[in-house]
């Protein structure tokens, strides 16, 4: 059995959508994992096959009813062992290079994708979705977040990166607070009177990785304190952090 994906979603046209090209698309093609969508509108039960309502205590929007959603969340648990169910939502626990290792690893994802404001609260109780953000900014829905979770974790998949990557699977220290990447040049040498660094072409390999990994540091310094901050310093010994 391979790793399966359900998409419960409204559009089901925008999947596989970027997954259907490049190492995911030639694994779905192989077999290496499996992607259906669900259409939540074939789970409405009335004569206009309504998803949504207005929210109760007024406002903007309409909010995906629970009935329906819990409908299609059945319909997609039906199928196979027990997986996950994760809900796209902004409001969820930020999406991590640790979170897409367990997912990964487990037998696949029910993803629900909302539109408008959201799902009814109940719903997402009552089944115990896990919501999940891909950021701090809002989506217009569920859906490109849906293909970015995916596309991590297939690409984590046995067989999906061939070899390369599985040599540059990091420690678990470097998984709990990851280093940004070193940059990376290619010929030519010069270009636009930019030259690649003498280090890079001196064919001397422990001063090639020092050089990496100090850029690294500084990169990381730079651009992302939080993730300084929780290596403890620049021998990497790790902090225990509250998150
Ligand atoms: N839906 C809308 N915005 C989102 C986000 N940032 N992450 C996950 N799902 C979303």
């Amino acid at each position: 059995m391979s790793w399966h994906a359900t998409a419960l979603t409204l559009f089901p046209e925008m999947f596989p959508g970027t997954l259907g090209h490049s190492l995911a698309g030639r694994a779905l093609r192989e077999g290496l994992w499996r992607l259906d969508t669900l259409q939540i509108r074939d789970f409405a039960t009335d004569r206009h096959r309504s998803v949504d309502d207005t929210p109760c205590g007024g406002g903007a929007g309409m909010v995906m009813r629970p009935d329906v959603v819990d409908a299609a969340c059945a319909a997609a648990l039906a199928e196979g062992p027990a997986r996950p169910l994760i809900y796209l939502t902004p409001r969820g626990r930020l999406l991590d290079q640790a979170l897409v290792r367990e997912l990964a690893a487990g037998p696949g994802l029910v993803l629900v994708c909302g539109r408008y404001e959201g799902l009814d609260q109940r719903v997402i109780e009552a089944r115990g979705l896990r919501e999940v953000s891909v950021g701090d900014f809002v989506l217009s829905g569920g859906e490109p977040a849906a293909l970015v979770l995916l596309d991590a974790c297939v690409r984590l998949l046995q067989g999906v990166m061939g070899g390369a990557e599985s040599a540059t699977e990091e420690s678990f220290a470097e998984a709990a607070a990851p280093l940004l990447e070193y940059p990376h040049y290619t010929r030519p040498v010069e270009w636009q009177g930019r030259r690649v660094p003498e280090v890079l072409l001196s064919g001397h390999h422990a001063a090639v990785a020092r050089w990496r990994r100090e850029q690294a540091e500084a990169a990381t310094r730079e651009r992302r304190p939080d993730l300084w901050a929780r290596r403890g310093g620049p021998h990497g010994r790790l902090v225990e952090t509250q998150d």
